[in-house]
């Protein structure tokens, strides 16, 4: 049987060496990454987490009521659990289950939820949301929420996303829910800047995966000889980020390496956006045929309710 701890390795490498290179978006996420994001969701151009906020804001009431108190919730990609507390105050669940892979990041994030929820039997899981992973065996089926907000679903090809709805479909017997948060397609130049900030925290977000690259596999990647990119793809409806070898390098790490001509590009992370008939369709195909959906006075963004 394969080594599990060699895996990550084996992944990276295989896609260091791919035309155009790769690094999965999942390696974004070291402690460095995971407080860099947390900033990135609080930029002036970053609209996503503060339009989200202004629908559960706006609706959380109405959408509390359709779920009602005692429920189960799993957050998938809880992150800071800064969302999951807002919900958790509006719908009184009986248990929380925060699911992410930064375990760090997680552990303290649920020490602080104790704190702030001590009517709710709130755990932890480190897992890898894009593996199958397993919930507490006591975990009850009954009502269950499965909460996925921050349009972490667009970090998931169109194909890959109906895989993952299908297997959060899974999680759920026929009383449970998805409350989804959505990004939906929107002028350019509002996406764009979404994704190239002012301050540069985009830009050392999308850096400093090559630190954490350097740390798992021991590569030595010298982040300075690399400039962040990002752009819209229209014809896929996605942010495409990227990271551009501003000089002609080699990156050496243990059993091989790779050398990048200048202007050569590693991909680091796709972002699609939505419309929002096109997700209906897709929860559709998942399983959830009864769908509600609210959004923000823009449309830019949409939270859906959906229900096998
Ligand atoms: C986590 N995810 C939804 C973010 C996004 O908007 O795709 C990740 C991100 N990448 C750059 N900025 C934010």
């Amino acid at each position: 049987m394969a080594d599990s701890s060699s895996l990550p390795t084996q992944e990276i490498v295989q896609g260091l060496l791919e035309s155009p290179a790769r690094i999965a978006p999942k390696y974004f996420y070291d402690a460095a990454g995971s407080l860099l994001f947390e900033e990135i969701t609080r930029l002036p151009e970053y609209y996503p987490t503060r339009t989200e906020r202004q629908i559960m804001v706006a609706h959380g009431v109405d959408i509390a009521h359709r779920l009602g108190s005692g429920a189960t919730v799993i957050e998938l990609g809880a992150g800071s659990c800064e969302k999951a507390r807002e919900l958790c105050q509006l719908i009184a669940p009986a248990h929380f289950v925060a699911v992410d892979i930064s375990s760090e990041f997680l552990h303290d994030a649920v020490v602080q939820l104790r704190d702030a929820l001590p009517d709710v039997d709130v755990r932890a899981l480190a897992a890898d949301l894009t593996a199958d992973f397993t919930l507490p065996q006591d975990l009850p089926r009954q009502r269950r929420l499965v909460f996925y907000p921050g349009s972490s679903i667009g970090n998931f090809d169109p194909a890959q996303a109906l895989e993952l709805l299908s297997r959060m479909r899974g999680l759920l017997d026929d009383d449970g829910a998805l409350l989804i948060g959505v990004d939906l397609v929107k002028e350019v130049a509002v996406l764009e800047a979404a994704y190239d900030d002012a301050a540069g925290v985009t830009a050392a977000f999308n850096l400093n995966v090559l630190n954490h690259v350097n740390q798992l596999i021991a590569s030595d990647f010298e982040p300075s000889q690399w400039c962040h990119c990002a752009f819209f793809n229209v014809a896929e409806s996605r942010i495409e980020m990227h990271l551009e070898a501003s000089v002609e390098n080699v990156v050496r790490w243990p059993g091989g390496q790779r050398r990048f001509a200048r202007g050569e590009r590693i991909h680091t992370e796709n972002s699609y956006k939505y419309q929002a008939q096109d997700f209906v369709r897709l929860l559709n195909q998942a399983g959830l045929a009864r769908t509600e959906v609210w959004s923000d006075d823009r449309s830019w963004f949409a939270l859906f309710l959906a229900r096998p």
